[in-house]
């Protein structure tokens, strides 16, 4: 049995790039009797970005009530707020002892801050945290503490199980060899969705359909999406964004019929008002479920609570074997 671990990090709200590229797929995995899975709210890998108190308990909320009403079985998946582990972060201390500072100053998010400041003639670690700089060593400490085999993650986490896999490293070879090597498990099928504006959707861009908005958000939301000026009666790029967009949310059938409509001259407004039909279809049902846990949230606590108890038998058995190998227990 494979042990599979996966974590997001609440620093905005769902989003549908989230579900499509991350919360769906992982649920699917979830369901394969081989996995044993773990996931998890990446909560305070979040404070490197999030700037106040209500932030961090809005978005938390969000995504924890987000992965249940996707479908995330707790009797199947050991599901768990980061922040509850405080194994984690004694594990992430000893961690940084074995990590040489060159291979932080490699990482892609801390190069890129590093690269931006250069541009705009900042001094190097401008806006740098700690948080930010220690980032993969927290994230290592996550996937280590829980014997980890795979990890799934887009292609932007790349790097960071690569980091996780070096430290292992570091550690087994100075101590003895205590952690499993994990890998990352990047599925070939799941595509990176762009956004309103066709770029990658990303909170960072603004140009996000929140996953769990109301109908009138989506709609506002399917507004936005930027179309050429081709009028009513001209046949459209089957390739544009409103399209990628609907195709997520398509049966193949429809996807066909979609397509027809456009060629044949479909309106960029009565293209817009399918894509809300068929998108509010979709996600009203988990809408719904979405609802029911936010106004019910000391049910979420619960199944946070019990997780972070079933994910800390194994949390402890592993910091306790990493604390006998440097030997601070006996
Ligand atoms: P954002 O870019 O909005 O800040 P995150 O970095 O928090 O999103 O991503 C959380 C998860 O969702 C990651 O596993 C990431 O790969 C996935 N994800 C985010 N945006 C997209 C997208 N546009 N397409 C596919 N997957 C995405
Ligand atoms: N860094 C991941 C992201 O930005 C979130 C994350 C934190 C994570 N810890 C993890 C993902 C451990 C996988 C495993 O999306």
């Amino acid at each position: 049995m494979k042990r599979i671990l996966t974590g997001i990090k609440p620093t905005g709200y769902a989003h549908i790039g989230n579900y499509f590229g991350a919360i769906r797929p992982a649920i699917e995995l979830s369901k394969n009797p081989d996995f044993d899975c773990y996931y998890f709210i990446a909560d305070y890998h979040a404070l490197t970005t999030l700037k106040t108190k209500e932030e961090f308990e809005v978005y938390s909320k969000n995504i924890a009530c987000a992965w249940l009403a996707c479908g995330l079985d707790p009797n199947k998946v050991v599901f768990y707020r980061q922040s509850d582990i405080k194994e984690d972060f004694e594990l992430n201390w000893i961690l940084c002892n074995v990590t040489p500072k060159g291979l932080m100053n490699r990482a892609h998010a801390y190069k890129a801050c590093v690269e931006k400041n250069q541009e705009a003639g900042f001094d190097v670690d401008n806006n740098v945290n700690m948080g930010l700089y220690n980032y993969p060593i927290l994230m290592a400490a996550d996937i280590l503490l829980f014997e980890t085999n795979l990890v799934p993650v887009g292609l932007d986490q790349k790097q960071h199980i690569e980091i996780a896999r070096d430290i292992a490293n570091y550690f087994n070879n100075k101590y003895k060899k205590v952690f499993v090597l994990p890998e990352e498990y990047i599925q070939k099928e799941v595509q990176t969705l762009v956004g309103l504006d066709g770029r990658k959707m990303s909170k960072s861009y603004g140009n996000t359909i929140k996953l769990f908005g109301t109908e009138k958000e989506l709609q506002k939301s399917i507004n936005r999406i930027v179309t050429d000026s081709k009028l009513p009666g001209e046949p459209k790029d089957l390739d544009c964004t409103l399209n990628k967009i609907y195709k997520l949310f398509a049966t193949e059938s429809q996807q066909a019929e979609f397509d027809k409509k456009l060629a044949g001259g479909l309106g960029w407004g009565d293209a817009k008002k399918e894509l809300f039909e068929i998108a509010n279809n979709y996600i009203k049902p988990m809408r719904e479920k979405y609802d029911y846990y936010m106004s019910h949230f000391e049910e979420v606590e619960k199944i946070l609570h019990d997780g972070a108890e079933k994910a800390r038998v194994v949390a402890r058995k592993v910091l306790s074997d990493v604390r006998k190998a440097i030997g601070v227990e006996k």
